[in-house]
C-alpha cells in the first residue's frame, strides 16, 4: 500500500478530540466520514467544526473558502458500516475505556476492507490492552494527538507489538502529509513518550505544593515564565546544549541535580557516559554563538508578544 492509496479517511468518536482530528484531514484535502452514538451528538460536533474553522480565518491563517472546502468533506453517521466501507484510513477517537475500544477494534476489522489502517488517539493505553483480538495486527497503530488536536502540531506515532514497518511509515507520512509533526515511539509504552515527560513534571509540582514550597500561583507563574517560556525553541535535551552544559567540568556535569527521587543506577550510568563525551545533543559545538544567537532572536520575539507589548 502506498501513501497516495489512502484516499478516504474516518474517524469514529466525534468529542473532544474527534471533531479537531477530522478538520485535520478534511483541511487538507481528504473526505472524512465521522461517526458517533447520536445525531445529536453530531451536530454539535458539526458546530464545534465550523466555529474552529471561523476561528482560523479570523486569525488569518486559512482563507474563507478553506472553510467552506474543509466543511463540505466531512460527512456525519451513526453507522459504522459507514465509515467502514467509506475509509481507507480510521482513528478511533472514542472514550477512554479499554473494552469500549477492544469492541469498536473488533467490529471494525471485521466490517473494513483488509487494507484498511485504523489507529487509535488514545492517551494511556496501548494496542496491547484493546487490540489483541484484532485479526490484522499489521495494520493497526497509534496517532497520539495533543488537544486541540487540530492546532497542537506535534503527534505520537505509535506501535502495537505486531504493526508492521509499512503500516508505520505511512500513517508517519500521512501525519506529515496533513501537517502534523509526527514523533516516533519505538516501544510499546503506556503514556507513550509525551504524557510521561508532562506526568513527570506535574507530580513534582503537586507535591511542591502539597509540602507547602509554594503556591499553585507561583508553581504556573514559575514555570510559564522559566523554561516554559523557553520551550517552543528548545525541549529538555536541546537545554543542555543551548545553556552550555556540555562545557562543564565532566564531574559537575555528571552529578545528579536536585530532582527527587533520581535517576535509577542504570539511567545514571548511560547519562554519564553520553555527558562523558562532553558534546551537544543537538547544537554543532563549532557553531554554537549562532545557535545561541537564533535563540536569543527568538525569545526576544515571545518577550515581545508576551509580556512587554501588552498587559496579561
Ligand atoms: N481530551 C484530550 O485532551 C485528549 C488528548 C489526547 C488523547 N485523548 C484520547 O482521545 C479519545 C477521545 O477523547 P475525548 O476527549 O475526545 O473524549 P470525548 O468524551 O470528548 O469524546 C468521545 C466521543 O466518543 C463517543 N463514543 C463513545 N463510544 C463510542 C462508540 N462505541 N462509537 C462511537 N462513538 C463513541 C462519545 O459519544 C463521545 O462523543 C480518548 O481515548 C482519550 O484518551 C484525549
Amino acid at each position: 500500500m502506498e501513501l497516495t492509496d489512502i484516499k478516504k479517511v474516518g474517524v469514529v468518536g466525534a468529542g473532544t478530540m474527534g471533531f479537531g482530528i477530522a478538520i485535520n484531514f478534511a483541511l487538507w484535502g481528504y473526505p472524512v466520514v465521522m461517526s458517533d452514538l447520536s445525531d445529536e451528538i453530531l451536530k454539535q460536533s458539526r458546530k464545534n467544526i465550523k466555529s474552529a474553522m471561523s476561528l482560523f480565518v479570523e486569525e488569518g491563517l486559512i482563507a474563507r473558502q478553506q472553510t467552506d472546502d474543509t466543511v463540505s468533506r466531512i460527512t456525519m453517521t451513526t453507522d459504522l458500516v459507514e465509515v467502514a466501507a467509506n475509509s481507507d484510513f480510521i482513528t478511533e477517537a472514542i472514550v477512554e475505556r479499554s473494552q469500549d475500544k477492544r469492541e469498536l477494534f473488533n467490529k471494525l476489522d471485521k466490517l473494513c476492507s483488509p487494507q484498511t489502517i485504523i489507529v487509535s488517539n488514545t492517551s494511556g493505553l496501548v494496542l496491547s490492552d484493546f487490540a489483541s483480538d484484532v485479526g490484522r495486527q499489521d495494520k493497526i497503530a497509534v496517532t497520539h494527538y495533543f488537544a486541540p488536536p487540530h492546532i497542537v502540531p506535534g503527534v505520537e506515532v505509535a506501535k502495537g507489538p505486531g504493526t508492521s514497518e509499512e503500516t508505520y511509515n505511512l500513517t508517519y507520512e500521512l501525519m506529515k502529509k496533513i501537517k502534523k509533526v509526527p514523533i516516533r515511539v519505538l516501544k510499546e509504552m503506556p503514556g507513550y513518550l509525551l504524557n510521561r515527560i508532562q506526568g513527570a513534571m506535574s507530580r513534582e509540582a503537586n507535591r511542591l505544593w502539597a509540602e507547602g514550597v509554594a503556591s499553585a500561583e507561583d508553581i504556573e507563574l514559575g514555570v510559564r515564565s522559566t523554561f516554559g517560556f523557553r520551550m517552543p525553541h528548545e525541549g529538555p535535551l536541546g537545554h543542555y546544549d543551548l545553556a552550555g552544559m556540555w562545557k562543564w567540568p565532566a564531574d559537575v556535569r555528571t552529578r545528579s541535580r536536585q530532582s527527587e527521587p533520581g535517576p535509577s543506577a542504570e539511567v545514571t550510568k548511560k547519562l554519564g557516559e553520553r555527558w562523558a563525551q562532553g558534546k551537544p545533543w543537538f547544537v554543532d559545538s563549532e557553531k554554537f554563538d549562532e545557535a545561541i544567537e537564533k535563540r536569543d532572536r527568538e525569545y526576544i520575539q515571545r518577550l515581545k508578544e508576551l509580556y512587554w507589548s501588552q498587559e496579561k
